[in-house]
C-alpha cells in the first residue's frame, strides 16, 4: 500500500511532462508520413524559389530546365535529392530521353525546414507520391557538406 502511494506521489510531476513527451512523440510519426502543414509550406517555397524553372506544374521547359514528375532524383535517394538543392546540378541530366543543359543554382539559402518541407511538396506532387523529407536528414546532409 505504501508503495501504491509513492507510485501515486511519483507519478504526479511525471503528468508535467506528458505534454513534451507528446510532442517527441508527434515528431516521430512526421518522420514516416507526409504531414499536410508540410505539404502547405512546401508550396510556399515551390512557388517562390522552384517554379519559375520547373513551372507550377511540375512540367519543366524543353531542354531547359527538367520535369519533377516521377524522376529518379524525386522519388530516388533521398540525400541525392537533398544534395541537388543544397550543391545545385550542372551535369546536362538526362530524364525521359532528353537532356537538359541549364545548370540548377544551389539554393542553400534555405532552411533546413524549407528544403525539407520543399522536397516533401514535390515529392507528393505532380503525380508523384513518396515518404517525407525531415528537416533533420537536411541537416545531416548539410553538415557532411562544410
Ligand atoms: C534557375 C532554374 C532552377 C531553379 C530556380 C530550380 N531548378 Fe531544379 N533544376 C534546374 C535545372 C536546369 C536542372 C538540371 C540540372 C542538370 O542538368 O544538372 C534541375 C534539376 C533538378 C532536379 C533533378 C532532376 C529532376 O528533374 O528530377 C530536381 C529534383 C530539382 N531540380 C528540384 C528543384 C527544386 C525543388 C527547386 C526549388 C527549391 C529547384 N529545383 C529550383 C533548374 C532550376
Amino acid at each position: 500500500m505504501k508503495k501504491l502511494l509513492f507510485t501515486a506521489l511519483l507519478a504526479l510531476p511525471l503528468t508535467l511532462f506528458v505534454p513534451a513527451a507528446a510532442q517527441a512523440q508527434k515528431k516521430t510519426t512526421a518522420k514516416a508520413t507526409v504531414q499536410r502543414d508540410q505539404l502547405l509550406e512546401g508550396k510556399k517555397v515551390y512557388s517562390k524559389f522552384c517554379a519559375s524553372c520547373h513551372q507550377l506544374d511540375g512540367g519543366g521547359v524543353p531542354n531547359l530546365n527538367p520535369p519533377l514528375s516521377k524522376t529518379i532524383y524525386v522519388l530516388g535517394d533521398k540525400n541525392r535529392l537533398i544534395k541537388i538543392i543544397l550543391n545545385g546540378s550542372n551535369e546536362s541530366l538526362e530524364i525521359d530521353g532528353e537532356t537538359y543543359s541549364n545548370p540548377m543554382p544551389q539554393l542553400d539559402i534555405l532552411k533546413d525546414q524549407e528544403i525539407a518541407d520543399v522536397l516533401t511538396y514535390v515529392r507528393n506532387s505532380f503525380g508523384n507520391k513518396a515518404g517525407a523529407i525531415t528537416a533533420s536528414e537536411v541537416k545531416a546532409q548539410r553538415t557532411k557538406k562544410k
